[in-house]
């Protein structure tokens, strides 16, 4: 049923109005941009922030055992080689010898020969069959290639003046490893117990070979990840794997992802990250593309702390005061990418209608990540000051709002659909009078007559509904 899906809305349509309206920008523009790369507007700013909030919210606040930190970008780069990044963090590309154009191996072979499960191909066969001349460039149609090469993912760095193999540090390419090692750190001064999370929201860094379609896949993202530990066993293996996909799809639909366009997929063993027992991910079908991951669930197992535990010779076991035993814990591992869930929630919130013989745009953004709860909109210009003076602070002290007092009533409601701003809130003459404002909703349209006095709780409701 899923799979005969149709979007509405092109993709090439919701990023242009997303760039033109303010949410995200090329980066460097003036220069020319950076391929690829992304900045968000004040208005992508705002909703990103909500979104973390929400995810805080759900996620941290509303759990009990739960902890949020904020760990370092650029970490030992011993770290790096302990997890196996530094020797299997890496893509094998190839070269088309006649166009040049370069193209990563698996993905090459998949475009030529569908029917073959590349994923279970080593590089040795890759590249076999790569030379062999039945594998044809999609840009040019030559069947020459040069030999696989493994190209590193991490951005590297140096630390200090020198620049030399004693200085060289990475990018962190995940956020997960500054939670694993700080592991100890947390169990011990928040006298935590299994089991329970560390999480953070923090960028992460990969040089991608294919980097693409806006948002999608970019070299630098946001990350927001949690590392649940818990006691090892089948058992709990299995009990905390199917909560935390519970929680994660009961997360994006509450920031308002229609369940029609979502759906788990588990990974095949073959395509199982170097570190993972099993992988689930929530997929989401964006328009243009099709179905792509959103986030992934994975059972770590004890791989990142024994790791680590070997690396450094500290003692990262847990001693269990219920049986006095010592062991490392397994840890199953939800990790969302901010871009890529912002992305596919611009995807679902974007629709145009017709009102009046006229298009509206109506960005139907949940009301809790709209970049502005309100607008507050003065009938005449010669309102201007009085709307700022009751309803300005009144109004920032709890949400985010903006004041807009050019065109007319209807232009700016259009203006306010368009970026997906629930409220707008009309001050008129007779506002002067009865101290209340009208306030339409952006959805259904209508308005209600409201006290100026009752907006800030109005508006709480609403939210929470
Ligand atoms: N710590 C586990 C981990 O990093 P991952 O599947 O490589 O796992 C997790 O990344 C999530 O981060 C992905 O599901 C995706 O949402 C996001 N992500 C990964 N690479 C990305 C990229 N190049 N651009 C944007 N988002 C990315």
């Amino acid at each position: 049923m899923k799979e005969d899906l149709k979007r509405k809305y092109s993709f090439e349509t919701i990023t242009t109005h997303l760039v033109t309206s303010g949410f995200l920008y090329p980066s460097s523009e003036i220069y020319g941009g950076l391929s690829n790369t992304w900045d968000y507007g004040q208005l992508g700013t705002l909703v990103e922030n909500h979104l973390r909030n929400v995810w805080r919210q759900h996620f941290v606040r509303e759990k009990m055992n739960v902890y949020e930190i904020d760990p370092a970008i650029i970490m030992n780069p011993k770290v790096w080689k302990a997890t196996g990044h530094v020797d299997n963090f890496h893509d094998p590309l190839v070269d088309c010898k006649h166009c040049h154009e370069r193209f990563r191996a698996d993905k090459l072979i998949k475009e030529n020969k569908p029917e073959l499960d590349v994923d279970g191909l080593t590089s040795k066969e890759m590249n076999d069959l790569i030379q062999s001349g039945e594998i044809k460039c999609p840009s040019c149609d030559s069947t020459s290639f040069t030999p696989i090469r493994q190209f590193q993912m991490m951005f590297k760095t140096f630390i200090g003046v020198t620049e030399d193999s004693s200085s060289e540090a990475y990018l962190r390419p995940e956020t997960a490893q500054g939670l694993f090692v700080n592991f100890k750190n947390v169990q011990r001064t928040a006298r935590a117990k299994l089991p329970f999370g560390i999480c953070d929201i923090g960028k992460a860094f990969r040089n991608e070979i294919t980097p693409g379609n806006f948002t999608f896949r970019t070299r630098e993202f946001t990350q927001m990840e949690i590392e649940f530990f818990y006691k090892p066993s089948d058992e709990n293996d299995a009990k905390y794997f199917d909560y935390w996909k519970q929680e994660c799809l009961s997360f994006v639909e509450k920031v308002g992802l229609k369940p029609d366009y979502l759906r788990y997929r588990d990974h095949e063993p073959t395509e199982l990250a170097f570190y993972s027992k099993g992988t689930t991910d929530i997929e989401y079908f964006f328009p243009s593309l099709g179905w792509g991951e959103l986030m992934g669930i994975a059972s770590r197992t004890n791989y990142d702390l024994s790791r680590h535990q070997n690396a450094s010779s500290q003692d990262l076991t847990y001693l269990d005061p219920e049986d006095n035993t010592r062991y490392i814990p397994h840890v199953i591992e939800p990790s969302f990418g901010c871009d890529r869930l912002l992305l596919a929630l611009f995807c679902d919130a974007y629709d145009e209608e017709e009102v009046g013989g006229e298009k509206r745009i109506v960005l139907r953004l949940d009301k809790k990540l709209a970049p502005y709860t309100a607008a507050i909109l003065p009938l005449s210009n010669k309102l201007v000051d009085q709307a700022k003076d009751k309803l300005w602070s009144l109004l920032a002290k709890d949400f985010d709002v903006v004041f807009d007092q050019t065109g007319s009533i209807g232009k700016r409601y259009r203006r306010e659909d368009a970026i997906g701003t629930p409220y707008c809130i009309t001050y008129d003459f007779q506002s002067e009078e009865d101290d209340s404002v009208t306030v339409r909703e952006r959805d259904s349209m209508e308005q209600v007559r409201i006290k100026i006095s009752e907006l800030n709780s109005y508006l709480k409701e609403q939210l929470t509904k």
